[in-house]
């Protein structure tokens, strides 16, 4: 099925390792849109305050090449974007980049904490997806080992408490699902499923706005 009407944005928020990430890839795979990993800029910014600069300024000079830079997946650089996401001037800045795609012809989807929220409440298709915190912190620390980091089960999932509790308790777009969002609990689904459930809502929605 391809999303006819254009623009089509799908806005999928949720905790670190809820597999919002997975889900989004195979959503834009399937229908052939474009996809924006928002996470990414705030990673960006933090790896710049960890590197000495301003994050205000890194955020209001960020360039394609910080989004590729090495080490925006470690766990301190995800530390520091969710430090950097709570200081509002620098998600202002981050503001028209994400509205321009999200509303870009041809579809997008955009997975982050505040897309059916604050960046796209008009958004065709909201989800929220999560996962209990000791299932999102045993996919993450298996997926930090695989890329060889040395982490222990415990560390990650007090960094994942730690982010969750940041992420959720910030006064500028506090992660939280979105008003008509559809919540998708991905702790007892295998990848497979939890995509197989996002297509079938997605599709739901289109033949809706059709
Ligand atoms: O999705 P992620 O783990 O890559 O995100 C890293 C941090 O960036 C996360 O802890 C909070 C922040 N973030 C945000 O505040 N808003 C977004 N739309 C995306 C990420």
């Amino acid at each position: 099925m391809s999303l006819a009407q254009s623009p089509f944005t799908i806005a999928v928020d949720g905790p670190a390792a809820s597999g919002k990430g997975t889900i989004s890839k195979e959503l834009a795979r399937h229908f052939d849109v474009a996809h924006l990993d928002t996470g990414l800029l705030y990673r960006a910014v933090g790896r710049r305050m960890l590197a000495g600069v301003d994050p205000v300024d890194a955020a209001q000079s960020l360039t394609v090449d910080d989004l590729q830079a090495d080490g925006l997946r470690t766990p301190e650089v995800a530390q520091s974007a969710s430090r950097v996401a709570a200081i509002s001037e620098v998600r202002s800045a981050l503001v028209d980049f994400q509205r321009a795609f999200a509303r870009r012809a041809g579809g997008a989807v955009l997975d982050g904490r505040d897309i059916g929220t604050v960046i796209c409440p008009e958004a065709e298709v909201k989800l929220f997806v999560t996962a209990s915190a000791e299932v999102r912190a045993e996919r993450r620390f298996r997926e930090l080992l695989a890329g060889g980091h040395d982490v222990t089960l415990e560390g990650v999932l007090a960094d994942v408490r730690e982010r969750d509790a940041r992420d959720s308790e910030r006064v500028v777009a506090p992660l939280k699902p979105a008003e008509g969002a559809v919540l998708l609990d991905t702790s007892t689904l295998s990848i497979d499923a939890a995509v197989a459930r996002a297509i079938e809502v997605v599709e739901a929605r289109a033949r809706d706005v059709a």
